[in-house]
């Protein structure tokens, strides 16, 4: 945090396209990392306010309308409904998820943009772009498709190839195809408005700089921007779903989505607080945070902030904490491949696990670095961490309690030197906890707090209560005490990562509320306490749970892999006469056996209508022998016998299709035939 003196936090995370749901990288990256800060701030009495909603427009939620064949207006009202109550159930504590189609928002942004446009902070360019004749329409970048100028594969986008990975423009691409209607575009001269980003570098550039507590990547992204020079943006567009541009000659033109969509920070803000909006974003003692993931750097480091600044009234933001991308089983997350977790369906096939996949995220959230998400990883975090650390601390304590106090808080008498380091060690964490949520450290805050129920398995494990009531009654009261104290603080301590468990753990303390200034204290419970029923906090992730999702990801794999199938290319011509010279054969496999030593070799004998033969083939990692008995295949039955290094020799070649994923699967005829039959 700068020196500055801040009275109250605005927090927003990314406003996420209504284009589909909400998935396990959005989560971590941004929605679980901005929740727990948010409710950090409330929870120390802090004045914060927690921004989101859905971006509805822009290319994005078009395309998804084009391929669901519906209106846009449709697939926003669906997402948005999608995402908003999947938040809401998932425990992010926004506190107004609105969206960017509301009433406030279009006015605003439109004012907002008047505002620049009057005080002539715009340059008007006209440009040629591509024009659908037969649509009628100017086309998005991502609408016009092509041969790729770099590795020429087909299907290049206009602003990207997705086979090399290289940046286009639409105007590179060999052989332009409009995706609206098959036709060859033309180009037409079209006129925009420019955020001239050149002009802003001047003190843009030093105003990153003055912030070195920003994240490397984040400070790193805006460094490569600067040392290519700032060019001036188009905040407008040719297209039919978004908000007019607010000024005269701008007939069929929008406001580019990354022009208002920021700004729906600020309409939300308004939507909620109608009154008192301003405050939080015009005056100096707001600190304003932009939780993102990294392909947002730039809007929101540099383009926003030149808005901002350009239209003069509002604050910059003070921290923009982006992450990383967060991958799935070792494969990126993609939407459009549907290779992803989705948060409405991680609902309903885990209900009431909220926070499992809350820890499971923040515990690898990517944060420097990409990180993957595996659900054998999900499943250990559960089964050894949040049930046999955090789970079983908690319930050792409760159910000792009840067994020898009835479920009552016993007293505490006095402490031995142990109690109390353990006590000592317990509130030095506190402080070390908040350093690390203050410096957007979410995993390694997340697991100190986990340390403190370590501290406390270790604190019984060592002091050995079932032992010692047999000789000692009395300091049994004061050990429990103490554990009860450490559950309590545990209870505190997990509220802003676990806050479903949290709260169910204080129902059955009897601890009204968490109250983080007390974080640390030993008496937080009074002796005398009736406790509730306990509950197991956390169950044990069975191995078909997992394996249900990992048969569904797989199911996923093989859908793609067929869709993005493509054969090699035919070889070159050959002259019929060769052809007529192969002399392929049906056999009829009468034994077939394993070859010791030899592992990827199946030895079988083949009825071919004269002699019988032994062919050898490379096949035994795919099939099992015995399962080929009986079964015909075809062979090429003129090849010279080829001899192995221990002495066998194979007298032909059986033929087999080579799938995809490199396995093999043998011809046979659809229906049987004699042995020695020509293949023709
Ligand atoms: N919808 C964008 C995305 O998912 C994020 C918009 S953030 C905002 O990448 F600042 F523009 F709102
Ligand atoms: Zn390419």
């Amino acid at each position: 945090m700068s020196e500055k003196q801040f009275n109250r936090t605005l927090v927003t995370a990314a406003l996420p396209y209504a284009n589909g749901g909400v998935h396990i990288g959005h989560l971590a990256g941004v929605y679980v990392p901005s929740d727990i800060y948010s409710r950090y701030l409330r929870l120390k009495g802090k004045d914060v306010l927690f921004i989101c909603g859905s971006d509805e427009h822009g290319v994005p939620v078009t395309i998804r309308a084009r391929k669901e064949g519906c209106s846009v207006q449709e697939v926003v009202d669906r997402y948005h409904r999608l995402i908003k109550q999947s938040f809401e159930d998932f425990g992010i504590s926004f506190d107004i998820y609105s969206r960017t189609t509301s009433d406030t928002h279009r006015r605003h942004a439109s004012d907002f943009f008047r505002t620049l446009y009057e005080k002539g902070e715009f340059l008007e360019k006209e440009t040629e772009q591509y024009y659908d004749e037969e649509a009628k329409t100017f086309l998005a970048d991502r609408y016009i498709t092509g041969e790729c100028p770099h590795c020429h594969s087909a299907g290049a986008y206009g602003d990207q190839c997705e086979k090399c990975g290289k940046d286009l423009s639409p105007t590179e691409l060999i052989n332009p195809e409009s995706k609206v209607s098959g036709s060859k575009p033309v180009l037409r001269k079209t006129k925009h408005w420019y955020l001239p980003l050149d002009k802003h570098q001047e003190w843009l550039q030093p105003w990153i700089e003055s912030h070195p507590e920003w994240r490397s990547n984040v400070s790193g992204q805006c460094k490569s921007w600067f040392d290519m020079g700032l060019q001036p943006r188009a905040v407008s567009r040719d297209l039919d779903w978004g908000i007019p541009v607010p000024v005269e000659g701008a007939e069929g033109k929008v406001l580019y989505v990354w022009f208002d969509a920021p700004i729906g920070y600020i309409s939300n803000t308004k939507e909620l607080l109608p009154d008192t909006w301003e405050q939080w974003w015009k005056s100096e003692d707001t600190r304003l945070v932009h939780f993102i993931g990294k392909d947002n750097i730039v809007f929101h480091c540099i383009v926003f902030p030149a808005m901002l600044k350009a239209e003069g009234s509002y604050v910059l933001p003070d921290n923009v904490p982006s992450n990383e991308f967060l991958n799935l089983e070792d494969d990126k997350i993609s939407t459009s491949r549907n290779w992803a977790v989705w948060l409405h369906e991680y609902l309903q096939d885990f209900p009431g696990k909220q926070d499992v996949l809350r820890y499971v995220l923040t515990a690898n959230a990517p944060e420097t670095k990409d990180n993957n998400f595996t659900w054998a990883d999900f499943q250990a975090r559960n089964n050894n961490e949040l049930v046999a650390v955090y789970g079983n601390f908690v319930n050792r304590a409760l159910q000792l309690t009840w067994k020898y106090y009835d479920g009552i808080v016993p007293p505490c008498g006095e402490l031995t030197p142990t109690d109390l380091a353990t006590v000592e060690e317990f509130k030095s964490i506190k402080a070390e906890v908040e350093r690390l949520i203050e410096g957007f450290r979410f995993r390694d805050a997340q697991k100190e707090a986990m340390n403190l129920a370590r501290i406390g398995n270790k604190f019984l494990a060592d002091a050995e209560p079932w032992k010692v009531i047999k000789t000692d009654p009395e300091r049994v009261k004061t050990i429990l005490h103490i554990a009860l104290q450490l559950v309590a603080n545990l209870s505190i301590a997990f509220e802003p990562f676990l806050p479903f468990s949290s709260e169910r753990l204080r129902g059955m303390i009897s601890l009204s509320s968490a109250d983080w200034g007390r974080l640390g204290s030993m008496d937080l419970l009074d002796a005398g306490t009736r406790l509730a029923t306990p509950e197991l906090l956390f169950e044990k992730i069975e191995d078909a749970a997992v394996e249900k999702q990992l048969n569904r990801l797989a199911e996923i794999k093989k859908q793609n892999e067929a869709e993005n199938h493509r054969a090699n290319p035919v070889r070159p011509d050959i002259e019929f006469a060769d052809f007529e010279k192969l002399d392929i054969r049906v056999g009829t496999i009468l034994s077939c056996e394993r070859v010791p030593k030899m592992n990827k070799l199946l030895k079988f004998s083949i009825a071919d209508g004269l002699d019988n033969r032994t062919i050898v083939s490379g096949i035994a990692r795919h099939y099992e022998p015995e399962s080929l008995v009986g079964k015909q295949v075809c062979f090429i039955a003129n090849l010279p016998p080829r001899t192995f290094k221990n002495g066998l020799v194979s007298e032909g070649m059986i033929l087999s299709a080579l799938n995809a994923d490199g396995s093999l699967s043998v011809i046979t005829p659809d229906r049987s035939v004699l042995p020695g039959s020509e293949v023709c």
